[in-house]
């Protein structure tokens, strides 16, 4: 799928993990004529609560049903599916974890679960409808993205890291070919580690149609732009998406000492000579920026945070609820925090009671790594390849080679994440990520006791309410 006249969104919903942009999301805004994306990162842990939670509505069965290799499905099944729900208070069973030699049940279940998310968010309609991954969060990308094109993804949209990757994945995949990503590995002998993984081989067989789909990457600069432009084959890029260092989750590190200034501005017009549709992401949500968005030569914007605190999304309805009102009153703080996400990028965190942006939450969590998606690979001395976080319990890091210093005021977002999703355990703090503009809360909300919903928001930023 490319843009054509028939189909130039002015509103990308961007994807934002872990399971705030779900199938519900997406498919509201696909709905409505824009770009609805869901979140393809780490869903196959979301999938398999929501599996041990009874899979209320059906919802996943359903889209498994179309899945087209049923014996896949029923593995995954036997081994997450809880009838009628686990009771409350239990733990969930644990979702196995990514290596570089992945277990068979993790692949199946990967897969299943991406093609189950896009499936539904394109249920029901015919609209486009993309999915979003982080680029850093490497060693699922042959597996879930194969998923996410067997449901018919119409683009992939990814952050967080240099693509370059990606197109020759999507092709593989379209073209039932083996697919190959390389994960960098810390280490001096060995750099990288190349993720296999062969579809027809491993299911039996091929799906009866694959539609390659197009690729928007997200980055924040011109520099960028022009090494994916220049490297990659002609085509392979369908747009892009430019985040400024304002917009929530993960930000671009700023160019020069520390802080964002000059060195972070991008030349939009210059972005606009490469030729290909773009929009602008980062504190755009208003009918005032979409306009001059699409004055500079822009197809429009990509917002988040409008969509994060609306009623279709995936965020814990108490979280989003406390969130809304306290923007609403202008009591609302969010920083950006340059050490607490494992991945080395800056991360923006909501300063609210009760979640890891506290102090005191913080320190009291116990560190584990239980879900292991933001994982580094290192060589260890015998050549062999492992994997640690500086989020994990500092004595587990430091004999992996990890430096004690890295370890100091990291957090656990792939914990927290699934938390703030209303799927964590119960131990597990949650920690909210927004952009530092909220100002659109008064004009969707009566009271700070109000809510709103994606169409609710779509009117706002057309200027049609
Ligand atoms: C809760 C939340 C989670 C996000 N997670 C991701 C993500 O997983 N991948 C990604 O590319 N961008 C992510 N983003 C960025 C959004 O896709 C979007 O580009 C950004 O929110 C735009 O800025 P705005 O929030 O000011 O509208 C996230 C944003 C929010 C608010």
């Amino acid at each position: 799928m490319s843009f054509s006249k028939a189909f130039r969104p002015k509103i990308i919903q961007g994807g934002m993990g872990v399971n705030i942009s779900n199938w519900h999301l997406a498919k509201a805004v696909s709905m409505l004529g824009q770009l609805g994306t869901v979140s393809g990162v780490a869903f196959e842990r979301i999938f398999a609560r929501i599996l041990q939670r009874g899979d209320p509505g059906g919802h996943l069965r359903r889209a498994l049903s179309h899945f087209p290799f049923p014996e896949h499905v029923a593995r995954v099944l036997e081994a997450f599916y809880v009838e009628g729900g686990i009771p409350p208070n239990t733990a969930f069973k644990a979702t196995p974890v990514f290596s570089t030699n992945p277990s068979s049940l993790l692949i199946s279940l990967t897969v299943c679960a991406n093609f189950a998310l896009v499936w539904l968010a394109k249920e029901g309609h015919s609209n486009p409808v993309s999915i979003n991954y982080l680029e850093k969060v490497a060693l699922p990308h042959v597996y879930a993205i194969t998923g996410a094109i067997f449901a018919g993804v119409d683009f992939v949209t990814m952050g967080a890291g240099i693509p370059l990757q990606i197109p020759e994945v999507i092709n593989a995949v379209a073209e039932g070919r083996v697919v190959k990503y390389r994960v960098p590995v810390e280490g001096k002998n060995i750099t990288s580690y190349e993720m296999s993984f062969n579809p027809e081989r491993f299911f039996g067989g091929r799906p009866l149609s694959v539609i390659k789909p197009g690729f928007i990457p997200i980055i924040a600069s011109n520099l960028l732009a022009t090494i994916l432009m220049k490297r990659l084959p002609e085509g392979s890029i369908d747009g892009f998406v430019i985040e400024e260092p304002t917009a929530g989750g993960h930000n671009a590190p700023p160019r020069k000492g520390g802080v964002y200034g000059e060195k972070d501005l991008v030349d939009y017009s210059k972005i606009a000579s490469l030729g290909l549709p773009f929009w602008i992401g980062g504190s755009y949500a208003s009918p005032e920026k979409l306009k001059w968005t699409l004055e500079i030569g822009a197809s429009g914007i990509q917002v988040g945070s409008i969509f994060a605190l609306c009623e279709q999304s995936g965020m814990d309805n108490g979280l989003r609820r406390r969130i809304r009102k306290l923007g609403f009153e202008g009591k609302l703080n969010i920083r950006t925090d340059i050490v607490f996400s494992s991945t080395g990028f800056p991360f923006k965190i909501v300063e609210l009671e009760g979640t890891l942006s506290n102090r005191n939450v913080y320190e009291a969590r116990e560190r584990r790594c239980d879900q292991g998606v933001l994982v580094t690979l290192f060589e260890r001395e015998d050549g062999s390849i492992g994997s640690r976080c500086p989020a994990e319990p500092v004595e587990k890091f430091v004999p992996k080679g990890g430096n004690e210093k890295d370890a100091v005021d990291r957090g656990c977002l792939c914990n927290a994440l699934i938390s703030t999703a209303g799927f964590g355990d119960e131990k597990e703090p949650p920690v909210v990520t927004l952009g530092d503009d909220v100002s659109f809360l008064p004009h969707l909300m009566a009271s700070g006791d109000g809510f709103y919903g994606a169409e609710d928001a779509v009117n706002y930023l057309l200027g049609t309410k």
